[in-house]
């Protein structure tokens, strides 16, 4: 990392007033969360196709649900890192102040974040298939996959799969923070997967300072303001720690 660089960041981060945090899976890779595109990727492994659209779910809900049971398993074992502490830090040290994860796995509001959408869901929160009932349910399913308790139609995972939309309240309040903020900090995200990819020049478009900080180059990287190429878990806990 560039100190000239990273101090000439600090400064911007420091007189900043408006932030925006943007996190993919990267952020939670230091906790053992797996990411999707990385060399041990998710995808690299599984068919997104067969395990995380609604036809998936029509044509084989155990399997999807066989595979989610397994997700939620193994980050039931992961503790927030460094990464998702030094974001909630920033969040008490600024009064304007937006978190937009793509990040199913509950990690950022364990580490104390508040301020805070989930734009791809929550893998921990269940949705009926019919009567959109929605609740939180942290075990596992005995027999699957689960059945609504009010109508019986199955329950699914409620996040956002491939070919569907981000929750219009979602959208909404991630845009009007991007538009308005000063600083948007790009976080362990590959930028493949809209909207997200777009938001770091929505944010620029608007005159914002737009930093990221990513273990490789990404798609972004020649656009914004900072690149920092390392472990955002280091690299953010250096950024909000002492002046
Ligand atoms: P990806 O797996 O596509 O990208 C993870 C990024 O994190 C990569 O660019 C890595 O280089 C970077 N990375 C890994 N470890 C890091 C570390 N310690 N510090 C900093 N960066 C690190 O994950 P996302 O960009 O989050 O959506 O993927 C976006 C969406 O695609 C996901 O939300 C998911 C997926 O399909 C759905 O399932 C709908
Ligand atoms: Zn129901």
């Amino acid at each position: 990392m560039d100190p000239l660089e990273f101090s000439r960041a600090k400064k911007a981060y420091n007189q900043s007033q408006k932030v925006c945090v943007l996190t993919g899976a990267g952020v939670s890779a230091e906790s053992g969360v797996p990411t999707f595109r990385g060399t041990d990727g998710l995808w690299k492994n599984y068919n997104p196709m067969e395990l995380a659209t609604l036809e998936a779910f029509r044509r084989d809900p155990v399997l999807v649900w066989e595979w989610y049971q397994w997700r939620r398993q193994l980050i039931r074992k992961c503790a927030p890192n460094p990464s998702h502490f030094a974001i909630s830090q920033m969040e008490k040290e600024k009064e304007h102040f937006l978190l937009i994860t793509q990040n199913v796995d509950g990690l950022h509001k364990k580490a104390g974040s508040s301020k805070v959408v989930e734009i791809h869901g929550n893998i921990w929160e269940v949705k009926c298939m019919s009567c959109g009932a929605n609740f939180m349910e942290e075990g596992d399913f005995e027999k699957l996959p689960p059945e609504c308790g009010k109508c019986s139609s199955f329950l699914r995972p409620n996040v956002v799969w491939f070919g569907e939309s981000i929750p219009r309240e979602a959208l909404e309040t991630s845009i009007e923070a991007l538009s308005s903020c000063d600083l948007l900090i790009v976080a362990g995200t590959s930028g493949y997967v809209q909207p997200a990819a777009s938001f770091a020049q929505m944010a620029a478009k608007n005159k914002a300072v737009v930093m990221e900080v990513n273990i490789e180059k990404t798609p972004n990287a020649e656009l914004v303001d900072h690149f920092f190429l390392g472990k955002s878990g280091e690299i953010l806990s250096a950024l909000v720690s002492e002046k």
